[in-house]
């Protein structure tokens, strides 16, 4: 177990989509949309699409084996596991508990984390903090979605069917006695009195006398719904405000960041906030184009992805950010 007051890094990322790929002429197959309208409001040109065996938590497991692996660690050295997910393999237990039991790590702490776009960021947060504590060392947090299942592919519900897509992704933290690196501050938010303008109505406990409603189907309250207005206009007035929220918290400018990983919602949010900030383009990660939105996965996949192609090396200042569904909003300053 770590010392006391050890700070906490990522040692790994790793991520997984399905193979099916599926473009937004795809789409303009089973509904009326166009390539031309999802480009111009999203900047979305493909996502994918998950098949019977790429459950949350078989796409969890894999996307967790690949950042295990990346941290040089042993499936066997982590000793929590914490999955975020708006879509989880069933109602309880949390994905994270199936997670843990596909990686064979009986005993093992599991915990879901039910906070939709900023599902990763919150579970960042808590991690952090229990690796601080001394509670515990090796952290293993995932985000992962199935949206395909889940969403109205007809017309009535193609304004929010086009922008989502499947995916996974997994980050490993463990403790550091470096004080120059790792999750340097988190800022956390949340107003409930959006929770209605993104959201699943069916099924939940708040129906009687059966939560899962006969109507649910012919009412399309199984689907989700969206003011995306309201959405949009969430997004670009909260980014701006908790990325300087989390700058100043930890004593950093703006021009110290080497590069921005903000959630994957729509290109045209990112863009606008990114100029509104005066953020250069090459310094801001977008991969929407290829995986839509893949929610609680959706900032592991692009900051892996610029791992990768060596856009965050070691040493580099990240900046995380996220807003969505509840509505919630953070942000998460990392030195790799
Ligand atoms: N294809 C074609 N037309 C569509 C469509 C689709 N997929 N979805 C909606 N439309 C139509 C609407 O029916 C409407 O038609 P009408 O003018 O005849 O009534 C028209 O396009 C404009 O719809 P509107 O909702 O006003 O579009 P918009 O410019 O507000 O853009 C979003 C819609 C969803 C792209 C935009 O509001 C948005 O990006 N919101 C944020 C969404 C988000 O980020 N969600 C995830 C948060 S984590």
């Amino acid at each position: 177990m770590a010392g006391d007051n050890a700070a906490a890094r990522i040692l790994g990322t790793g991520f997984y989509v399905p193979p099916r790929v599926v473009t937004n002429d795809d789409l303009a197959q089973m509904f009326d949309t166009s390539d031309e309208w999802i480009q111009q409001r999203s900047g979305i040109q493909e996502r994918r699409f998950s098949g019977p065996e790429d459950t949350p938590a078989a796409m969890g497991e894999k996307a967790a084996r690949l950042a295990i692996a990346n941290a040089g660690l042993a499936v066997e050295d982590i000793d929590m596991i914490i999955a975020a997910t708006l879509s989880p393999d069933h109602d309880f237990p949390g994905s994270a508990c199936f997670i843990q039991a596909r990686l064979g790590l009986p005993g093992t702490a599991a915990l879901d984390i039910r906070n939709q776009c900023t599902g990763l960021l919150y579970s960042l947060t808590v991690a952090d903090a229990l690796i601080r504590a001394g509670q515990h060392t090796n952290i293993l947090v995932i985000g992962t979605e199935v949206h395909s299942t889940g969403i109205d592919l007809s017309t009535e519900g193609r304004d929010v069917a086009v922008l989502f897509g499947d995916g996974a992704a997994a980050l490993v933290l463990g403790p550091t006695d470096n004080p120059e690196v790792g999750l340097l501050g988190h800022c956390l938010h949340a107003d409930g009195r959006g929770a209605r303008d993104l959201w699943i109505p069916a099924p939940g406990s708040s129906y009687f006398p059966h939560r899962a409603p006969k109507s649910m189907y012919e009412d399309k309250s199984v689907f989700p719904q969206m003011n995306g207005r309201a959405v949009f206009k969430h997004a670009v007035t909260k980014l701006p405000k908790v990325m300087a929220e989390v700058l100043e918290k930890t004593g950093y400018r703006l021009e110290d960041v080497d590069i921005l990983v903000p959630h994957q919602a729509n290109l045209r949010i990112n863009e606008a906030v990114a100029k509104h900030m005066g953020i250069p383009p090459e310094k801001v990660v977008h991969n929407i184009m290829k995986y839509g939105n893949t929610t609680a996965a959706s900032i592991g996949i692009a900051m892996h992805e610029a791992r990768e192609d060596g856009r965050i090396q070691p040493g580099s200042l990240v900046l995380l950010a996220a807003f969505g569904s509840g509505f919630t909003w953070a942000a998460s300053l990392v030195r790799f």
